[in-house]
């Protein structure tokens, strides 16, 4: 499930010129049982399957102990491992975050993904089924993060989301340095959302490429380029503008009145 994401366009470079390592753990291999039970039917009843919190706590704890890239050897059935115990939870470094994806969780953002951006080293535990223990979150999670309010079959989808949004904001992700800080959403375009792009050819179906843009004059381009991202974020996120407001400079919210700014917002 992971392979094709992981093996194309930046998340592969990135592998590549190891700026990033990335193990996956199934965490079936990490059952003690001849079948390798992951989940349970519901204590009290009711539908669907809850995924088991031993197993998850074990490759948790024994993925945590080792350095990170490490995986199990390949065929290695998880009691070859040195012991493991059963009865307490293993103390996990507290600057690597143990993260379970879920609709629950906080909402994922440009903001969050700069946060995780930060650290070393990160766990993400996917869960299936109708949910996981809630052992797994009173124990062993420290953060719950949910990629929309929709709900996925699991969390596989919601960690490569997150594992490409945060390695793209990795230093050297990117082949122009400058790529990650103009995106949509990052801080260095204010949150704003970013303007109209062209390439050749000029005229695409009798619809030509604005004249500003060949004109040059990197100051009217950089004026153009600032009212159609203003005017793009009124149109499709006016929302947004409210938490840019303190960058916005007085031009920008003279342009943004004339284009009805303020008067949508207070109605
Ligand atoms: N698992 C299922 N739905 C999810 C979502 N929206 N975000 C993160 N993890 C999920």
């Amino acid at each position: 499930m992971f392979a094709g994401p992981f093996s194309e366009s930046i998340l592969k470079r990135a592998l590549e010129n190891q700026l990033i390592q990335i193990a996956l753990h199934d965490i079936r291999a990490y059952t003690t049982d001849r079948h390798h039970v992951c989940d349970g039917t519901p204590y009290g009843g009711g539908g669907g399957m809850v995924m088991k919190a031993e197993p998850i706590a074990r490759a948790v704890e024994t993925v945590l102990a080792h350095p990170a890239g490490w995986t199990l050897p390949p065929q290695a059935a998880f009691v070859d491992l040195p012991p493991w115990n059963e009865n307490a939870p293993a103390v996990l470094a507290a600057d690597v975050p143990v993260i379970l994806l879920t609709p629950q969780g906080r909402r994922f953002d440009q903001s969050v993904a700069l946060e995780l951006s930060q650290h070393s080293r990160l766990a993400l535990i996917c869960g299936r089924y109708e949910g996981v223990d809630e052992r797994v979150r009173s124990q062993l999670v420290s953060d719950e993060i949910s990629i929309g309010d929709f709900v996925l079959s699991g969390g596989e989808l919601a960690a490569m989301v997150v594992v490409d949004a945060v390695t793209r904001l990795l230093p050297g992700a990117l082949g122009d340095a400058l790529g990650a800080h103009q995106d949509s959403h990052s801080a260095g375009t204010d949150g704003l959302l970013e303007g109209p792009h062209y390439t050749r050819p000029h005229n695409f179906r009798g619809e030509a490429v604005p004249d500003v843009l060949l004109s040059g004059h990197h100051a009217q381009v950089a004026r153009w380029r600032r009212e159609q991202s203003l005017l793009r974020t009124l149109e499709r996120r006016p929302e947004l503008l409210a938490v840019a407001a303190e960058k916005l400079s007085k031009a920008d919210r003279d342009f943004l009145s004339a284009h009805g700014w303020g008067s949508a917002q207070e109605q």
